[in-house]
């Protein structure tokens, strides 16, 4: 492909000289729009003008990196790739991502018009699709550490390591207010009310940088407009049955700071509000978010989610028409993209989609591409692709991880714990399990349990911690006796993502955990439970049992931020981002809805 765009160029500049001998003037003039120095808007519309109808639908529809190799989405126009959760090259290195994206760009700007691809990822927790890369704590934990120079800096990490594989887009931060624990993704929420997700919107400034084309920029994202963790019983993608006023109170502050943050996009969520799908929502994307909030980027959908639209199978010519007359920019349809490319150009030439609002859609999406300096850069910018998983990156990570601790319970002081003498027992299931402290969204869409990516499991991070203590380990708390001076159970959650995650009964612990904590309970030593879970559980009745618990939420790679606080290297400084039940009935539970919780909203102890 390098080859080929060269000879083209090169056949190109021959023929300019030769027309410079005869008529000087005519050779001179590049394209606007591929003058750097033009201003922005006037490239814009210089490109727009050389534009085919074909080529402005191609900028609205973005692909399944599976579903569109770089010939296949060059030869369509292609305006965008994504991975999904989970689609990563073979073998699945930073290099081979870079080498992946650069393949993309190479065949798109070998094209006529030569438009570079924006590629776009779930890096969500890191750059958390990438073996090797940081994993820093999903949100939950960083609205409990609610510092958002912290979540700001990580952004900003996090940008070097997506840049390092070349990619130019994030679909970060997720800025949902999640009200019922019951839904999958409340960890993917800084908090319960809208105070802590509008906070920590300072992720948008660490990813995009001082400038989108500065180096290690990449696009943010707010997701998922609007509503989408306010729905009834924690469904997800379900209904949010709530009236304007509260929609507004609750759930467009983040998006409102994140528009003020200048983010370049926002992702429409899949649920409806009040029966009406936010894809169709012609009134909150037109007239609120682009009207009244002023939004200037661009709008994507959620993955296949314009098909949700009419509740059928398979997505209809009224369904795509919908979606972009409802203000959407572009579509991702990750796999029947062509599909998407014909029914929309049948809509636009049947009248039933303006050809202002096809023109409006690309000029959003190209303003960013120039923005971002995609059309002077397309490539991997490889200064950056030691940064996975880099040293630097890790050690933040480990800040992050000891700041976002809440230590609810401390009877009689046992915490924090004497790194010399004695001996300690370490058991649970998540003791020792890379993949069930980092969550879903960790090398798989919805994360798996064991050594899925390098880092620092939180036995090893405490054995590191204790080394003038003999640290005995089981994971099913075999062994234990009262010679122990305590005893560590690392308890909670396996990981998940959306949907999978949902659970509308039980929000306990499982029986493998509460086996394991019997045991311990039997044997007579202090019990100090910590929780590695996606969500506050229901573990009330279990409480007087344990001597301290300690809410350890989806740390990530590095789990010697654990140990930080467990052994008072860090004075726990965090707080409940959510109000903890007493009872998984109490769901949904809120800060200042009356209930009676086990712990309040913004409850946290310290040593
Ligand atoms: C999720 C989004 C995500 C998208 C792309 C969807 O299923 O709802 O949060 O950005 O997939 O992976």
């Amino acid at each position: 492909m390098a080859f080929s765009r060269r000879m083209r160029v090169a056949a190109i500049g021959a023929a300019l000289a030769c027309t410079a001998l005869i008529t000087p003037t005519v050779a001179a003039a590049a394209p606007t729009y591929r003058d750097a120095s033009a201003p922005i808007p006037d490239r814009v519309e210089d490109l727009l003008s050389r534009m085919s109808l074909q080529d402005k639908i191609g900028q609205m529809t973005q692909a399944e990196r599976a579903a569109a190799d770089p010939q296949t989405a060059a030869s369509a126009s292609l305006g965008s790739i994504l991975s999904g959760g989970g689609s990563a090259p073979e073998p699945n290195t930073a290099e081979a991502w870079a080498d992946m994206y650069d393949e993309y760009q190479r065949a798109a700007t070998a094209t006529p018009l030569g438009i570079p691809l924006i590629y776009g990822v779930d890096a969500v927790h890191g750059h958390n699709n990438v073996h090797g890369a940081t994993i820093f704590p999903h949100n939950i934990g960083l609205g409990a550490a609610n510092d958002p120079q912290l979540t700001e800096d990580i952004g900003r990490a996090t940008a070097e390591e997506i840049s390092g594989t070349g990619i130019d887009w994030d679909f970060a931060p997720c800025l949902c207010v999640a009200r019922n624990d019951r839904w999958g993704r409340t960890y993917e929420s800084f908090g319960e009310t809208p105070e802590r997700p509008t906070a920590n919107a300072t992720a948008i400034d660490g990813l995009q940088g001082e400038a989108l084309n500065a180096p290690g920029s990449v696009l943010a994202t707010a997701k998922h407009y609007v509503g989408d963790g306010g729905t009834t019983g924690g469904d997800d993608q379900g209904n949010t049955e709530i009236d304007e006023q509260e929609l507004r109170r609750i759930h467009l502050p983040p998006f409102q700071e994140a528009i003020n943050r200048g983010v370049g996009s926002v992702m429409i969520s899949y649920s409806s509000w009040n029966g009406l799908k936010l894809h169709a929502h012609s009134y909150l994307i037109n007239d609120v978010l682009k009207g009244e909030l002023g939004f200037q980027g661009f709008v994507i959908s959620d993955y296949d989610a314009i098909d949700q639209i009419d509740g059928q199978l398979g997505f209809t010519a009224e369904e795509v028409a919908t979606a972009i007359n409802s203000g959407l920019d572009m579509i991702m349809v990750p796999n029947d993209w062509r599909k998407f490319t014909e029914l929309l150009r049948g809509e636009v030439e049947n009248g039933h989609v303006p050809m202002s609002r096809i023109d409006d859609a690309n000029r959003r999406i190209l303003t960013k591409k120039f923005e971002l300096g995609l059309f002077e850069n397309p490539y991997t910018d490889r200064q950056f692709t030691g940064t996975v998983g880099s040293p630097e990156h890790r050690a933040l990570a480990r800040d992050a991880v000891r700041k976002s601790q809440v230590l609810l319970k401390n009877e009689g002081g046992v915490l924090p714990l004497a790194k010399d003498g004695g001996k300690l027992f370490v058991a649970g299931k998540n003791a020792d399990d890379i993949g069930n402290q980092s969550g879903g969204w960790t090398i798989s869409w919805q994360g798996e349990s064991g050594p899925i990516t390098p880092g620092t499991t939180i036995l090893q991070g405490i054995r590191d911690a204790a080394k003038g203590t003999e640290v005995t380990y089981d994971r099913y708390g075999q062994g234990i006796d009262s010679s122990y001076r305590a005893a560590i159970a690392v308890v909670g959650e396996t990981p998940y993502a959306e949907g999978q995650g949902d659970r509308p009964s039980g929000m306990g612990l499982d029986q493998e955990d509460l086996a394991t904590l019997k045991k311990l309970e039997d044997s007579g030593v202090p019990v100090i439970a910590v929780t590695v879970s996606g969500r506050p559980l229901d573990i009330a009745e279990h409480l007087p049992r344990w001597d301290a618990l300690l809410a350890s939420w989806l740390p990530g790679t590095e789990g010697a931020g654990v140990a930080d606080v467990l052994f008072g290297d860090h004075n726990p400084t965090a707080t409940l981002p959510m109000t903890w039940m007493t009872s998984a009935d109490q769901q949904p539970i809120n800060d200042g809805d009356g209930q009676k919780p086990l712990f309040p909203y913004g409850f946290g102890l310290t040593y």
